[in-house]
């Protein structure tokens, strides 16, 4: 099954709960946490995690694009977050496990991200950690920016690793994904779908969200 997880980067920020309850028929919430230090932008942090946990039934998914994320992942699983993502180039390999395991220790589950240019080799030491693997299809930080179909042997060898381990974990895409480049992600082993401006600029959210899931 494909699940579809809406960006509320996109989303306007002085309506959250409207723009929240518009994307109901999805299946996560995606809510992209950026530092202005790994990434040059600012979004939100764990206050707005708190308050979006009051008003929402569905899975919080939280992209942390913050510099050493181990600080914080703690924070963010008290705030009501279900999965917490970190990327991998953000800390050391010790620290990111160390994030890792602590996120699962609070009954969690744990992801690890990976910028366009990284090698997905950077996971393997840690990927029996994760239950799931997000696979960048732009350069974190900005929403709107144009899908990289390079990316799709790196989505195809996570699941082909992911399977030869026996590990069953969910392969995230985020960025530039719309009616078509949906198609590719699928094609090549994407199972949850991260799509900011193509869901909250559609006429119809409900009609685009299906669209999305590749039907
Ligand atoms: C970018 C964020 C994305 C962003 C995707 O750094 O991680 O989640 O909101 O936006 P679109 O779908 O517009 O590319
Ligand atoms: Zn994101």
């Amino acid at each position: 099954m494909i699940k579809i997880a809406p960006s509320i980067l996109a989303a306007d920020f002085a309506n959250l709960e409207r723009d929240i309850s518009r994307v109901s028929s999805a299946d996560y919430i995606h809510v992209d946490v950026m530092d202005g230090i790994f990434v040059p932008n600012i979004t939100v942090g764990i206050p707005v995690v708190e308050s979006i946990r009051k008003v929402t039934e569905l899975p919080l998914d939280v992209h942390l694009m913050i510099d050493r994320p181990v600080r914080f992942v703690e924070h963010f699983c008290d705030a009501g977050a279900d999965i917490v993502t970190v990327h991998v180039e953000a800390d050391t390999e010790e620290n990111i496990r160390k994030a890792l395991e602590l996120i699962r220790s609070h009954g969690k589950r744990a992801g690890v991200a990976l910028r366009p240019k990284t090698s997905e080799r950077a996971v393997l030491p840690i990927l029996d950690k994760c239950d799931l693997v997000l696979v960048m299809t732009v350069e974190p930080g900005f929403g709107g920016q144009t899908f990289m179909p390079e990316m799709m042997s790196k989505l195809q060898l996570l699941q082909v690793w992911s399977r030869q381990w026996g590990l069953n974990q969910e392969l995230e895409v985020d960025g530039g994904i719309d009616p078509v480049t949906c198609k590719t992600v699928i094609e090549s082993g994407a199972n949850v779908l991260v799509a900011g401006s193509s869901i909250y600029s559609a006429e119809d959210i409900p009609f685009r969200i299906r669209q999305l899931r590749g039907k």
